[in-house]
């Protein structure tokens, strides 16, 4: 006889089905706040499931296709979740009482580039490329007042296009886009959230053009750490072709003067920075490479293109060392991400937002958008609570135990 734990059929008044493979949840989790999961390999038929099974690389968990009913009924439960842990670090980080709420439902196609001033309550983020905007450009974004959940577009001065991604640095955000048309190449703009005037800090490397900034970093000196992507000529937002592979630039704030930093056949997506934690005078960058995503001829997801994350120390300046391959992620790709206060990352992977060990590049777990057309693409980080954007919309995760804003 195998060894197995068998849960309660009923519990506060959510079915649950015997499963043996759901972990009990600690106490403190089995209350009707959220709906939380356990999957953990030290339950038998997670290590092993009975009959068959079969997903892609692209589907969540939740979606393998399964023999055994058990196992069918466990991962529908999963798609119902708001948390599911894979590890019991998980429960301590994410706390008995946080909370997933749909906050904003918006169309499903993206949005990026989500950006909490903590002064205001405003949330900044965009819809990003096609089919939204004028043949895929924006030349606004969105503006969500926290405080009362009042959404409404705004234009800077002048008008920024296609914007991307986007950080709070001392009073200001620093924004990165993928240019537009025939017109004006990938920039990093800086915007003054108090008049919404809008300054053009760098468009060029040495007179060439960027392909079109994903996202940025600013590490704990002020300097930009910039992903310049296939995206955006990859869906047609601008004519200039790929002036090179995918790049990570590093762009000294005080100088301005770009260097690149790493080079891709791949892509640039996703980065953050974080305080190194063997010597807090230097930086650790995260950066996914979403090499799966192909754009021309046609846009499609190759499972065997990239979907890696790896970390890089930063022992002088503008140069990254001892890369180590972090991890691939469970399901999908990992879009964007954020370093927490202490270093956990936060990673836009689909179904959800995955949280990551920084050292070993384990997924604790997965918070959850609500199954189905929803997807996780990016995250902006309060105190204790943060927003994710995506397809689908605003989520909105209060009460989260672990601090998540850093300190510069
Ligand atoms: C669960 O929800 C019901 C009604 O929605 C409420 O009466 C009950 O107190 C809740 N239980 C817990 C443990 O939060
Ligand atoms: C497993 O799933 C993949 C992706 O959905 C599919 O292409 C493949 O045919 C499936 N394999 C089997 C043996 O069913
Ligand atoms: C949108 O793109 C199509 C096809 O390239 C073009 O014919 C049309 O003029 C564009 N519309 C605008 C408003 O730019
Ligand atoms: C940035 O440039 C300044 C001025 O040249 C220099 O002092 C500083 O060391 C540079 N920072 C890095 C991280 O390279
Ligand atoms: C997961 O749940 C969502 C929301 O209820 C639903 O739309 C979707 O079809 C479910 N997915 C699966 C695979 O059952």
């Amino acid at each position: 006889m195998r060894n197995v734990l068998v849960l309660p059929a009923v519990l506060f008044g959510k079915s649950l089905f015997a499963s043996e493979f759901l972990h009990e949840l600690p106490a403190r989790f089995q209350t009707n706040t959220s709906n939380w999961a356990w999957v953990s390999y030290d339950s038998p038929s997670v290590a092993v499931i009975p009959g068959s099974f079969n997903r892609s690389v692209f589907d969540a968990p939740h979606k393998s296709e399964v023999s055994d009913d058990g196992i069918a009924q466990a991962f529908a439960y999963l798609n119902e979740t708001d948390f599911i842990a894979y590890d019991p670090r998980f429960f301590d980080i994410i706390g008995p009482d946080a909370k997933v709420e749909h906050v904003q439902h918006l169309a499903y196609q993206s949005h990026e580039a989500p950006c909490y001033n903590p002064t205001t309550g405003n949330l900044f983020f965009v819809e990003w490329g096609p089919p939204g905007g004028v043949n895929g450009t924006h030349n606004w974004q969105y503006m969500l007042n926290t405080r009362n959940n009042r959404l409404q577009k705004l234009q800077t001065d002048p008008p920024t296009y296609n914007a991307h991604g986007c950080v709070i640095y001392g009073e200001n955000m620093y924004v990165v886009t993928d240019g537009y048309e025939d017109k004006e190449t990938g920039q990093l703009v800086k915007i003054d959230p108090k008049t919404w005037k809008k300054k053009t800090i760098l468009n060029n490397y040495y007179g060439q053009t960027f392909l079109g900034f994903n996202d940025l970093d600013i590490d704990s000196d002020g300097n930009f750490w910039l992903t310049d992507s296939k995206s955006a000529y990859g869906r047609d937002l601008i004519d200039f072709y790929y002036p090179t592979n995918p790049t990570v630039y590093f762009v000294n704030g005080t100088t301005m003067r770009p260097k690149p930093v790493h080079i891709t056949t791949g892509n640039a997506n996703g980065i953050a920075v974080a305080r190194s934690s063997s010597n807090p005078n230097t930086h650790t960058v995260y950066i996914s490479d979403t090499g799966v995503s192909e754009f021309k001829p046609k846009s499609l997801k190759n499972p065997y293109g990239n979907r890696a994350l790896f970390a890089y120390d930063t022992p002088h300046g503008g140069v990254l060392a001892n890369p180590r391959f972090l991890n691939n992620p469970i399901s999908y790709f990992y879009d964007g991400i954020r370093a927490s206060k202490n270093g956990y990352l936060f990673a836009g992977a689909g179904d959800g937002v995955d949280v990551i060990d920084p050292t070993s590049g384990l997924t604790l777990g997965t918070i959850r958008v609500g199954g189905g057309e929803n997807l996780a693409v990016s995250v902006a980080f309060g105190e204790h609570e943060m927003w994710i954007v995506g397809r689908g919309g605003v989520w909105h995760v209060g009460n989260i135990k672990e601090p998540l804003a850093r300190d510069w």
